[in-house]
Parts: C-alpha cells; sequence; structure tokens
C-alpha cells in the first residue's frame, strides 16, 4: 500500500483537481484507492458528491474515539472510497497537538487501513502546520502542483530544503507544472529555464483547460466524464509517471 499526497504550502494551484483524477484513474485501473479529503473546505468531498460530514467530527477521528473505517463512505465508483472532510477539520493542527505522538498521528490512523487499500490519495489543505507534518511522516510521495511562475520554483525550493532537514520519514517529492498556460511567456520561459533533468519534476504537465475547470459544475472527475479529452490524457500521464515513482505495483500483484 502506498500513500500519496497532493501537497502545496500555496492555494489554488490544483492539489484537489489533481488528487481526485489521480484517485479516479487509479481506482479504474483495478486499484482498492481511498481517497482522504483533509481539507475544511471539502472540495475533494463536493466533487465526490459526498456529504460533508465526519460524525464526531475531526477531533474523534483523530483522538481514535471513532474508528476511522466508520467515517469513509463509498462513491460513484468502483474501488473508490472516500473519507470525507468537513468544516470541524479547521481545528486539525489543535486535535492533532493534543495526541501524544502528535508528529506521527495521522501514519497511524492509516495504519489498519494497509489491508483494505491498495492506494490512499490525501488532499492536503494549503499551509504548512502539524498537520503538514503529519502528511510528510504519513505519506510515500508528495505530488506538488507548480504554477510555472519563478514564485513556485522558488516554493518548490523551499519545500525540499524543508524536508531535507525533516527529522522522521522524509517523502519523496514529484513536482509537476500545473495550469500551465502556453500563450503566458512567464509560464514558457519558466518551463524553459528550469533543467530538464531535475529528478524532482515530472516530466508529465497538466495545461489549463475550462474543462477542468468545470469539474465542479460536473462534479465529478475530467478522467471519468471525458475519458479521451485533452485534460484526461494528461493526468494519465502524470498518473503513469506518479506510479511508477511511488513503485506501486500492477493491480494484480498488490494487496
Ligand atoms: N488545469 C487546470 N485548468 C483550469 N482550471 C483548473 C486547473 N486545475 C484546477 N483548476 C481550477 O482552479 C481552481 C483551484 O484548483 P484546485 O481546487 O484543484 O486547487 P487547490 O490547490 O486544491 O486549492 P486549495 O488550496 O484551495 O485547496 C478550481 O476552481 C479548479 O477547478
Ligand atoms: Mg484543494
Amino acid at each position: 500500500m502506498k500513500v500519496i499526497a497532493t501537497y502545496n504550502i500555496k492555494g489554488g494551484v490544483g492539489k484537489t483537481a489533481t488528487a481526485v483524477n489521480i484517485a479516479c484513474l487509479a481506482a479504474s485501473e483495478g486499484y482498492r484507492v481511498l481517497l482522504w479529503d483533509l481539507d475544511p473546505q471539502a472540495a475533494a468531498t463536493f466533487l465526490f458528491r459526498v456529504r460533508p460530514k465526519v460524525k464526531g467530527g475531526g477531533k474523534a477521528l483523530i483522538a481514535g474515539k471513532r474508528p476511522v473505517d466508520d467515517a469513509i463512505k463509498a462513491t460513484d465508483f468502483d474501488n473508490l472510497d472516500l473519507l470525507p472532510a468537513d468544516f470541524t477539520y479547521r481545528h486539525l493542527d489543535l486535535h492533532l497537538d493534543s495526541e501524544r505522538k502528535s508528529g506521527t498521528r495521522l501514519r497511524n490512523l492509516i495504519t489498519p487501513l494497509r489491508r483494505q487499500y491498495d492506494l490512499i490519495v490525501l488532499d492536503c489543505p494549503p499551509s504548512i502546520s502539524l498537520l503538514s507534518e503529519n502528511v510528510l511522516q504519513a505519506a510515500d510521495l508528495l505530488l506538488v502542483p507548480l504554477i510555472p511562475t519563478t514564485l513556485s520554483v522558488r516554493t518548490l525550493d523551499q519545500l525540499t530544503g524543508f524536508i531535507a532537514g525533516f527529522d522522521g520519514r522524509r517523502p519523496q517529492i514529484l513536482a509537476f507544472f500545473s495550469m500551465l498556460d502556453r500563450r503566458k511567456r512567464l509560464h514558457t520561459e519558466t518551463v524553459e529555464q528550469l533543467p530538464a533533468e531535475r529528478k524532482d519534476l515530472a516530466a508529465a504537465w497538466i495545461p489549463a483547460l475550462s474543462v477542468i475547470e468545470r469539474m465542479s459544475v460536473q462534479r465529478a472527475p475530467v478522467t471519468a466524464t471525458a475519458p479521451r479529452s485533452q485534460a484526461a490524457r494528461h493526468y494519465r500521464e502524470l498518473w503513469a509517471e506518479t506510479r511508477k515513482r511511488a513503485n506501486l505495483p500492477p493491480p494484480a500483484a498488490v494487496g
């Protein structure tokens, strides 16, 4: 079982769009997938048409008063379950902080799920906090969307530096360009200036496309509603690269 988190300190860069599409693609290939929406905005929960309600709230879940299993919901897609977020998740940091092993709490909560799932995707809120530390400890791979500007590359360098100094388990990083708009000079310049051999940068990238933006109207991942679209093709390429980087064996071989 592997844990992949879509993560960036910055907001609105495509974390949720990526998490839902990757989870959906993996499930369609036969992996047993759980998407854990960790963001109180509950955008991933909304996209899968699940009610943003966690009985007892984030507090009971983190404290272990309610088994994580109980909070899991099925989605409209085979092999794909969702652990929804609700607004109580805005206090997750506080609840984590009151635990004894506060930095590895998320990892410990995930442990019993290892038998049930081949892949857990964590959709993270935009922040750097105790929750982020928990995500770093729990994830095998961080998938980091970058909008191609100089500042976004700086964000990646900061994140890499932060993880290098991180005392604990260190996840791999796979960054990729998100919402790339070839009509924008800054975007093309940034892409061209970055050394192609950089190992933490994926060859796959996601273009800025209105069909991706419209997922919130359709309330379903674009890879499911328009599998032949350009958007779906790019997400498939990103998923293939992610799967390889995370060393996730083919669906028949896992379990
Ligand atoms: N490749 C894309 N092309 C066009 N629009 C996109 C693309 N990716 C995401 N969007 C849109 O941009 C907005 C932000 O995307 P998304 O919610 O995935 O980002 P996020 O990083 O999860 O944001 P937050 O930090 O708020 O959680 C959404 O309205 C989404 O539909
Ligand atoms: Mg999001």
